[in-house]
Formats: C-alpha cells, sequence, structure tokens
C-alpha cells in the first residue's frame, strides 16, 4: 500500500488548495497538521502552486501532493519540487505512466466506466472520482461499486462537510475530497486549524 492510500484511509479526507501565493503553502500546512489533518493538494491552478508546494514538500506531519496534473512536462516539474503524489482531474495513461514510472503515488480522476477500466489496465485500484455531485453523487458510487468491486474512489468535486459522511459511509470509498477547509484567499493558520479540526470531528461522528 502506498502512503498516499495509507493516509487517505486514516484522515478519509484530501483537503484541495489553490494557493494565491507561494507563502500561503506554509499556514496552510501548519493548520492542516496542528487541526489534525495529514494530507493536502496543491493545485497547479494558480501560478503560486508549484513554488508553494515546493515550500512545505519533504514534511511528514502533512503529505503534500500536486493537484490539477494535467501533462507529463507537469508531472516531472511537481516530482521536482518535491511532491510525495500526484492528483489529476481526468484520465490520461501518459500521465499515469509517467508517474508509475517515477514510482511517485498516483489519484487519476475518472467520471466513466471506460476510464476505470483504463485505469484497472495500467494497474491502478484507487482513483478520484470527479466531478462527484455532477455524476451522481453517492448513487454513481454505488452504481461503480456493482462492476469494479475491488475498486477504491475518492469522490471529489461539489461536496461539503455536511454530505461527505454520505460518501464515506458507502463501501468501496477511501476518502473523500473538497476544498471546504482550505478556501482560496488569504491563509490563517488557526482558521485552517479550526476548520480541520471540526472536519475531523463530523467525520468521525457521521460515518462511526
Ligand atoms: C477537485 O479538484 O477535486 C475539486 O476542485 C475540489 O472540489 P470542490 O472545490 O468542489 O470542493
Amino acid at each position: 500500500m502506498n502512503a498516499l492510500v495509507e493516509r487517505l484511509g486514516r484522515d478519509r479526507f484530501l483537503p484541495v488548495a489553490v494557493l494565491d501565493t507561494p507563502g500561503d503553502a506554509v499556514p496552510l500546512v501548519e493548520g492542516l497538521a496542528a487541526g489534525g489533518l495529514g494530507l493536502v493538494e496543491v493545485t497547479l491552478r494558480s501560478a503560486a502552486g508549484l513554488p508553494g508546494l515546493a515550500l512545505v514538500a519533504g514534511r511528514t506531519d502533512v503529505l503534500v501532493g500536486a493537484g490539477t496534473v494535467l501533462t507529463v512536462a507537469q508531472v516531472d516539474a511537481v516530482v521536482a519540487a518535491g511532491a510525495a503524489y500526484v492528483v489529476t482531474p481526468g484520465f490520461s495513461p501518459a500521465v499515469v505512466e509517467r508517474c508509475l514510472e517515477l514510482g511517485v503515488p498516483v489519484l487519476p480522476g475518472v467520471a466513466t466506466p471506460g476510464e476505470v477500466m483504463a485505469a484497472l489496465a495500467l494497474g491502478l485500484d484507487t482513483v478520484k472520482l470527479f466531478p462527484a455531485r455532477e455524476l451522481g453523487g453517492p448513487a454513481m458510487v454505488d452504481a461503480l461499486r456493482g462492476p469494479f468491486p475491488g475498486l477504491r474512489v475518492v469522490p471529489s468535486g461539489g461536496i461539503t462537510r455536511d454530505v461527505a459522511p454520505d460518501y464515506l459511509r458507502r463501501p468501496g470509498v477511501l476518502a473523500v475530497s473538497g476544498s471546504w477547509v482550505t478556501p482560496r484567499g488569504p491563509v490563517s493558520a488557526e482558521a485552517v486549524r479550526q476548520a480541520a479540526r471540526a472536519t475531523v470531528a463530523h467525520l468521525s461522528a457521521g460515518v462511526d
């Protein structure tokens, strides 16, 4: 089991962040760690993403990965910056193959059974389901469970703290991902800590 899957299984939540400045990565990660969360996906959706990721990569209390990775060149760039794992919004065999070559854990997005089959063909058993709300939400997770009983999914897109337990209670859901703990804008470590702590409490109460 890779470090990403292990941490997802523990936290059951992958925070997704869009940074406005690289320096925001520091209070972001400090707040997540203090609030009891051990993962963050720093996206390449803003110019601050890659340098911000490089500032906090290499921590072990919070595993810092790269998100919105669309190309092979971006895989190389985020791995050079120290990303512990790669997340993609959609399924690109070339991106997945590059991650496998480099030995970096990858969580590729899928939206259809065909994309699940393509992921399985490359030897993966864990995928991100995106955009989960628009694909049908928890009902889509249930529908995929029939043909793919061994698949582990991480639904993402339009998930709030309140609906997260409904996904997490379903067999096959390893974790959910979302941006509610790490909203865009100036980052306060204390605000992130409080949101992280509230999420940890809500998810454990809602799922057990
Ligand atoms: C993602 O990339 O997984 C999503 O943008 C996170 O979804 P959310 O912003 O709707 O929570």
